[in-house]
């Protein structure tokens, strides 16, 4: 049979209308390949360019001025509560008014979301459960401390209250599934925020006892090795000595989510994970805990028993606070694992944590988001910024913008481990690392003309260098080929075995919607002679090396 080319046309365009749809309805989902990680959302690589709003912001007439910082931070994604107290006030009666506008809103702002399921626990405590959950203790049971006083906690071995977060989080998988599975607009979820327990290494009760007395289940046995070996098998005591009180409470949570999760993706299987209060990063030894930190949380030292007991948890991610760089790259390299991709879900929005967005980037993460971006009139200084106006998002806006044209290709970069990051260390110092063949060096509080020998006497320092506020992350996109995107650092590349090498291209300039690089520039001169010299404006630039 004989088509006429109108019909043609219409045949393939209808075919390429098909492929588009199927491409976009594909479920997000996290894949690994030769150790890392990519989120695949429409079926390609994607990485999260957050911004997490405020607590108190998940209601209708509070979004505008989420999706207002949303939209100055250049974000991709919002990260934003959905409360058990609001999607079931009265139990068994559920409301999904504020999931619907939230989505609507989304989609108009063109950004996606990550939904923070804020439970039994938030920050540990129950403080978004339904009134209906947070009063019946009987029903409800909290934590025993060991002198037998209840504790504010919720006890992860509440059958009731595990029944009861378990059956509002999946009406809520499935509202959600009714609602977005032809756009994906929700492409992950948290499960509970900031688990464990301050105060009370685990819940002494006779139900606790009874399992804390019982042998330590085998698959915990295969993915935890004892810090000091003792028992090889037996009851949590034996076989973990002192730390047998943090693991079987870790344990316990781990198990308590695993069940929510498993039931959760049963009905819509998108992405999951724990956010973690961090304990010191940079302990060494690990100690037993000592009141020093949230027992039980997914902490870096019991990913083991999350993994363990939580496999429908894709992974655990770590929520800095604190902006000391050795603690922070010890979070880093605590927390990207083989069986554990990166994802920082929260970070204080303080100028001392703009430079770490080119750390995490550049490390391959899978996800980054700054917290409280927002200009709801609330400031949690000093752990965050204290203005609530531009000057918070701004900063990380500057950055979002300039990667945002390339957010796919970067992350396929870095699904690829093609990708470095570094940010500016407290103590100002160079830093150097290894790429294929070429070795990156970096320095801070540099001018851009000149080495610093030639003008010994001139001590003045850059503007906006005061805190350290330098950071670079590069892809090597071809063997001498690079993308360097950064602020307030020098770069400069020698060939890894020492041959005489110059630059050959420095192209400053960006990706076009369809991917194709547009040269805006190219830098040459006094714009090379001393390193690439990156301001406080950051720009993109593709980079050809060359030895001779
Ligand atoms: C970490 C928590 O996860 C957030 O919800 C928030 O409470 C911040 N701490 C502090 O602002």
């Amino acid at each position: 049979m004989k088509h006429t080319a109108r019909q043609l046309v219409t045949v393939i365009s209808l075919m390429m209308a098909a492929a588009g749809a199927a491409a976009a309805s594909e479920i997000p989902q996290i894949v690994k390949q030769d150790g890392r990680f990519a989120l695949m959302v429409d079926g390609a690589p994607f990485v999260v360019l957050g911004g997490q709003a405020q607590n108190s912001s998940n209601y209708p007439l509070a979004l505008n001025k989420v999706f207002a910082a949303v939209q100055d931070m250049h974000a991709n994604t919002l990260e934003i509560p959905v409360a058990w107290e609001q999607i079931e006030p009265v139990e068994g009666k559920f409301d999904f008014s504020y999931v619907d506008t939230l989505v609507a809103e989304a989609r108009k702002n063109k950004v996606r979301l990550v939904l923070l399921w804020f439970g039994t626990w938030k920050n540990t405590g129950p403080s978004y459960t339904p009134e209906w959950v947070k009063f019946n203790n009987a029903r409800f049971p909290r934590m025993v401390a060991k002198d037998g006083k209840l504790t504010y906690c919720l006890s992860p071995q509440g059958e009731e209250t595990l029944k009861a977060d378990k059956k509002a989080f999946v009406a809520l998988m499935a509202h959600i599934k009714k609602i977005d599975e032809a756009q994906r607009t929700v492409i992950m979820m948290q499960v509970e925020n900031e688990v464990g327990t301050y105060g009370f290494v685990r819940d002494f009760s006779p139900t606790a006892e009874a399992l804390f007395n019982q042998p330590v289940p085998q698959v915990v046995l295969d993915h935890k090795k004892p810090l000091v070996p003792l028992a090889k098998t037996g009851t949590w005591k034996q076989v973990y000595g002192d730390y047998a009180d943090e693991y079987f409470h870790a344990y316990s949570i781990a198990s308590y989510i695993e069940d929510i999760a498993k039931a959760g993706r049963a009905v819509y299987n998108l992405p999951m994970y724990v956010n973690n209060s961090q304990r010191d990063s940079t302990e060494n030894p690990v100690m037993p805990w000592k009141d020093n930190f949230a027992s039980g949380g997914p902490n870096y030292d019991v990913i083991d028993i999350y993994r363990a007991a939580a496999p429908h948890i894709d992974f655990a991610g770590p929520d800095i606070y604190g902006p000391d760089w050795k603690k922070f790259t010890a979070s880093m390299n605590l927390f990207q694992r083989k069986d554990n991709p990166l994802m920082v879900p929260e970070m204080s929005n303080a100028a001392e944590y703009v430079r770490y967005t080119y750390l995490v980037l550049g490390r391959g993460a899978i996800g980054f988001s700054p917290f409280g971006i927002d200009y709801a009139d609330y400031s949690n200084f000093p752990l965050g910024h204290k203005a609530i106006d531009k000057t918070m998002v701004e900063p990380f806006g500057k950055i979002y913008a300039a990667f945002r044209p390339m957010e796919r290709q970067w992350a396929r970069w870095a699904f690829e481990g093609r990708t470095y990051g570094v940010a500016e260390g407290d103590d100002r110092q160079p830093q150097t690392f290894d790429m294929k063949g070429w070795k990156a060096t970096i320095s801070f509080r540099e001018w851009q003309f000149g080495e610093r020998e030639y003008f010994k006497k001139v001590t003045d320092l850059p503007a906006g260098t005061e805190i350290p506020n330098g950071g670079v992350s590069i892809a090597q996109i071809g063997d001498n080929e690079f993308v360097i995107i950064g602020q307030r650092a020098r770069v400069k590349i020698d060939h890894a075995e020492g041959k005489p090498s110059m630059w050959a291209r420095v192209e400053e300039g960006h990706y076009d919607a369809a991917g194709k690089w547009i040269m805006e520039r190219n830098w040459n001169g006094d714009q090379t002679d001393y390193g690439l010299n990156l301001t406080g404006n950051p720009v993109v630039l593709k980079v050809k090396l060359g030895t001779y």
